[in-house]
């Protein structure tokens, strides 16, 4: 089992991508500790994995320092460490208005979101660490992150950031052993299904289409990518295992690709 004996802190659990993740990490053999900040959504998520055990859910707000800080706290208490450190928030903000009309706060609103909670829980976790001198910081981005397409100016630099921030924690961190590692993921059809946020930020410009949010992402399916389709939650999962075991112990600093070749190096 290639996450066996690790202990990992999910946040973004409850969502669509993190839910399979914490599902790929926990069948993997790691002792999960699940965090969003609706706990029974998280507790209903939890409650279906096979090995209660190795589960434990608490209501935290990834924005909020000193709460994040005193949940890694506890869980080092109980585990004795923070082996691996996933960032998977994701939070409705606004696309689709052009930059004329885009008001500062819709722009800076994904930016200080994604921006502030992956410094804060890569820092929580970052501090524990270190004495270990070991461990795995993982978050995630979109293809945002390189195109000039127009209505997501926020949601792109945030991206942009996030990619930015990996380069730094993976400098700064490297000579203590830890790694730091993003997933790039297209736009993943199956997480709409699930009720993802996205759908939500995808609904302007379906509307502004005339067309349905899957036929929107089938038509992008065609058009992008090399492989013809869109990357699926367990694609995206299996990766998250890869990038956190050892079997990774090479790569840091990175980005994995997973847009199915919408974007290519
Ligand atoms: N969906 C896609 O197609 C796609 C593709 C590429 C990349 N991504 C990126 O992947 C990430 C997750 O997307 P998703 O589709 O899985 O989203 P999602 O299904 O909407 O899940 C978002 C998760 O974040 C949690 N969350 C939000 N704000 C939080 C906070 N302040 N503190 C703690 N937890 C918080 C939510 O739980 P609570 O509300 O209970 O806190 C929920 O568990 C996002 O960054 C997104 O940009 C998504």
């Amino acid at each position: 089992m290639l996450l066996a004996n690790k202990n990992a802190i999910i946040y973004g659990a409850s969502g669509a991508i993190g839910s399979h993740i914490s599902r790929a990490f926990h069948l993997a053999g790691a002792h999960l500790f699940l965090v969003g900040r609706n706990k029974e959504k998280l507790d209903a998520f939890a409650a279906t994995l096979p090995d209660q055990q190795r589960v434990d859910t608490a209501s935290v707000d990834a924005s909020d320092e000193n709460a994040v800080k005193k949940h890694a706290a506890e869980v080092v208490e109980k585990a004795g460490s923070i082996d691996i450190s996933v960032n998977v928030t994701g939070v409705f903000h606004i696309q689709g208005v052009a930059f004329a009309d885009l008001s500062v706060e819709d722009f800076m609103f994904p930016v200080n979101h994604y921006i502030r909670t992956n410094f804060i829980t890569a820092q929580a976790a970052a501090k524990h660490m270190i004495p270990k001198k070991s461990g795995v910081l993982l978050s995630i981005s979109t293809p945002g992150s390189k195109l000039p397409g127009t209505g997501f100016m926020g949601y792109g630099l945030a991206c942009s950031g996030i990619e930015a921030l990996n380069r730094h924690f993976a400098g700064e961190l490297g000579a203590y052993g830890i790694r730091s590692v993003c997933l790039r993921p297209d736009a993943i059809p199956e997480a709409i299904a699930a009720g993802s946020h996205s759908k939500e930020v995808f609904a302007k410009a379906s509307a502004a289409a005339g067309i349905s949010i899957e036929e929107m992402l089938a038509m992008h399916a065609q058009s992008g990518p090399l492989l013809k389709r869109l990357p699926t939650l367990e694609e995206v999962a299996n990766t998250a295992v890869f990038m956190a075991s050892d079997h990774a112990s090479a790569i840091t600093g990175t980005v994995a690709n997973l847009t199915c070749g919408s974007q290519v190096d």
